[in-house]
């Protein structure tokens, strides 16, 4: 079978760890085109692959054929630039979040069907084996059903370092709550078989002289009668930072993670065992080889457009229910 071709829009940090997880697949996919609007980033990363140096999308697009391209781009970027790879006839694979608002993920939905493409939206911690292994333990049914997940992160935003793009809105869509939260979004859809039914939130920008937000907390209700607690705090430096942990207590027991380890923890009544998930694998090829199976398969890849979209609902949901004080049902996309 001929090597997918991909192009890269954005040459940025998480590019280059998408560059580290196509060395995973180099038998099935190769990058033929890196574009960024810092040639000196295109340049660095395109050497280091082999592949031809774009400062303009449209120039990629217009000469490269392409089977695939990726956006690692700021986040207002992901809708308007999305569509015109979908317009080209070109499968679409998004960085997280899938856009800024639902109304443009639905747009790319609309475009990905109109076109016979797909979308393939990076929720990356899904591909860690550490939520895998939860979500197989939870189905195998370990700890019995499940009644209450949470999903905490604490960890400093990195304010005075972090890229302009990150603090302004209107570009980031938010702030911890766009860029981080998705993956919190990601453990509560991907981990309780049922769709949330209600969201209950606090979304604050405490940190002085900023105005996206960088504290939010939420309790979630599912449909299933399973509730959740939701927090990410990433506007001051705290002791025990940086923290990323998810459980999901059970009738039979309860199951914890750091989504960045390599150990899932099991509690059962008198019991506790600890799990080993280590592997030689890569996440971020984990996901490629999920999308490119799909492509060939002729089916959605499992993080498609809908469930990318029906993350963004849930963190509209949330800035909804902080600027109303109520509760607010998130928006289904499918
Ligand atoms: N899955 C994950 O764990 C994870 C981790 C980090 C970031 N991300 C996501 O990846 C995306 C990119 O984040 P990042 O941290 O790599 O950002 P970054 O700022 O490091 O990189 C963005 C790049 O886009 C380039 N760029 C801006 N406008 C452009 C345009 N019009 N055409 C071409 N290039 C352009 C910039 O020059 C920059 O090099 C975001 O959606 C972010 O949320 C995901």
């Amino acid at each position: 079978m001929s090597k997918v071709k991909v192009g890269f829009i954005g040459a940025g940090t998480i590019a280059k760890a998408h560059a580290a997880g196509m060395g995973f697949i180099a038998s099935q996919a190769q990058v033929a085109a890196v574009c960024d609007v810092n040639q000196d980033a295109a340049q660095s990363l395109a050497g280091e692959l082999g592949a031809t140096v774009y400062t303009s999308h449209k120039d990629m697009l217009a000469k490269e054929k392409l089977d695939i391209v990726l956006i690692c781009l700021p986040h207002y970027l992901h809708c308007p630039v999305g569509l015109e790879v979908l317009r080209a006839g070109i499968h679409l694979f998004l960085e997280k979040p899938m856009a800024i608002t639902t109304a443009e993920c639905r747009e790319l939905i609309t475009c990905a069907e109109r076109h016979n493409r797909s979308i393939f939206v990076g929720q990356t911690h899904q591909y860690r084996t550490t939520c895998r292994k939860a979500r197989e333990l939870i189905s195998s049914g370990a700890i019995g059903e499940p009644r209450i997940i949470t999903t905490e992160i604490v960890a400093y935003y990195n304010w005075e370092k972090r890229k302009p793009w990150f603090l302004d809105p209107a570009k980031a869509g938010g702030g911890a709550l766009f860029n981080t939260s998705p993956h919190q979004i990601d453990h509560l859809l991907y981990l309780i078989d049922s769709p949330i039914s209600r969201v209950r939130a606090k979304v604050e920008a405490l940190r002085p002289g900023q105005s996206v937000d960088s504290d939010s907390i939420a309790f979630i209700e599912y449909e299933n009668g399973v509730c959740g607690m939701f927090y990410v705090f990433q506007g001051t430096k705290q002791e025990d930072a940086p923290r990323v942990l998810v459980k999901v207590m059970g009738t039979a027991g309860s199951i914890t993670f750091a989504p960045f380890s390599e150990e899932v923890t099991l509690s059962r009544m008198d019991t506790m065992e600890k799990i080993s998930v280590k592997d030689n694998d890569n996440p971020m090829a984990r996901e490629w080889r999920e999308f490119i199976q799909a492509i060939r398969e002729n089916r959605q890849p499992i993080t498609d457009g809908y469930y990318g979209g029906n993350v963004v609902a849930v963190l509209e949901a949330m800035i909804e229910s902080s600027r109303t004080h109520n509760a607010v049902k998130p928006e289904r996309l499918n």
